[in-house]
């Protein structure tokens, strides 16, 4: 398929274009490296050997989405463009819903206008809000957030389902596909250590503060809570490997194939690992000590979060193969070999 990937030069995005090439797909990335580096793309390149066609534009600005959509016709929009950070997204939620909302708005109209009624789009577990039942199935209700970032994705989901509904209702004979992929909690690298995931500043998730204590850019790690009702009281999340998710965007093709109309997947593992599994994991995996201390729970963090992800294997035969000694060792490569991530050229 000729595919357009917004957001392509990410984490998840690069790694999707690995997998993507990997199977021919045909792949244009639109990102405006907002939170990006373009090695990313040149390390993409690298992996694959393919030269990737790249637009460094906003999905907000139509006027350069025209240009991409005119230049090329794509079958299918993998949509990653968005911005994702919880905590910021309480400052600046403005910036949020119109970068999120505001930019999917724009890139739903000229892809209608150009005919690509196809799209499946990074969505998160953050939509369940505090999960009314664990592990979480496609049926759980929709939540209540905690944040902007948060609604952004809910909301999102709302607006590509009733684009859906509103071309079944008229008798539409090109209905729009939509692929709601719920991802839990993405962590790991590529195995070459090439590319991986480069926050910017201090990190905030949880694998990216471990791999900078790790690599001695950061002291300790400090634990958000040891009071939830799990096993050891740290909070308990479904960490799923970038290059298992990734490869599940491969199989939501199929969907998109198979005129799904709407379909919602969990992208995760099935299995919960606490905090503190997750620095005994790293510890063992990587032989590295991971000091840390324990602190007040975060605001706006649940308990416990993780998937029931049959229903993507059942329908689209994906499943996660890495587990989280793969995804400590995976990410603590990346790390080591790019300090600084992609700025350590
Ligand atoms: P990322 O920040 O690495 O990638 C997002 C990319 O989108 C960046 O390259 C950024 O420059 C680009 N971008 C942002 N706004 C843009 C705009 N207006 N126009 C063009 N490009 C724009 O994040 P990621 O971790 O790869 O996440 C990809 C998607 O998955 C995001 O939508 C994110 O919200 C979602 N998601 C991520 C996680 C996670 O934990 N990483 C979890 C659930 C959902
Ligand atoms: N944690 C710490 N210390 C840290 C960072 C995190 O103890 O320095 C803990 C958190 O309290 C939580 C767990 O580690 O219990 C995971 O936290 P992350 O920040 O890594 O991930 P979240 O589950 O909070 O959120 C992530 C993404 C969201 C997404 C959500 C569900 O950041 O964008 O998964 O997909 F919405």
């Amino acid at each position: 398929m000729n595919i357009l990937l917004t957001g392509g030069a990410g984490y998840i995005g690069s790694h999707t274009l690995i997998e993507l090439i990997s199977e021919h797909h045909s792949v244009v990335v639109v990102d405006n490296l907002s939170n990006s580096n373009k090695e990313s793309l040149t390390r993409v390149e690298q992996i694959t050997g393919v030269k990737i066609p790249f637009y460094e534009a906003d999905i907000r600005d139509r006027d350069a989405l025209e240009v991409v959509f005119s230049a090329h016709n794509f079958d299918c929009c993998i949509h990653f463009a968005g911005l994702k950070a919880v905590g910021d997204s309480v400052t600046h939620p403005w910036e949020y819903y119109d970068n999120n909302i505001g930019g999917t708005l724009v890139l739903v109209d000229v892809m209608r206008k150009h005919g690509c009624k196809n799209i499946i789009f990074s969505s998160s577990a953050t939509v369940y809000g505090e999960p009314s039942m664990i592990p979480i199935t496609e049926e759980c209700p929709k939540g209540h957030c905690t944040n902007p970032y948060g609604w952004t994705k809910w909301m999102i989901e709302e607006i590509l389902t009733d684009l859906h509904t509103a071309d079944v209702k008229k008798d539409d004979s090109n209905p729009w596909n939509v692929v709601l992929l719920r991802y839990f909690n993405p962590i790991g690298a590529h195995k070459s250590g090439l590319i991986g995931e480069n926050p910017n500043g201090i990190p905030t998730n949880l694998m990216p503060y471990i791999t900078q204590v790790a690599v001695g850019k950061l002291d300790k790690l400090h634990v958000y809570g040891n009071d939830y009702n799990t096993p050891d009281g740290t909070g308990v999340r479904d960490y799923i490997h970038v290059v298992d998710l990734a490869r599940g965007h491969v199989k939501a093709l199929q969907a998109i194939e198979n005129n799904c109309g709407i379909a919602v997947y969990n992208l995760g593992t099935g299995k919960g690992y606490s905090v503190l599994d997750v620095v005994h994991a790293f510890e063992e995996a990587n032989s590295v000590q991971i000091p840390y201390v324990i602190e007040q729970r975060r605001p706006g963090d649940v308990g416990i979060c993780y998937s029931a992800s049959d229903k993507a294997f059942i329908e689209l035969g994906w499943k996660a193969h890495y587990d989280i000694v793969d995804m400590c060792r995976d990410s603590w490569k990346w790390q080591k070999m790019n300090p600084n991530g992609y700025e350590s050229l």
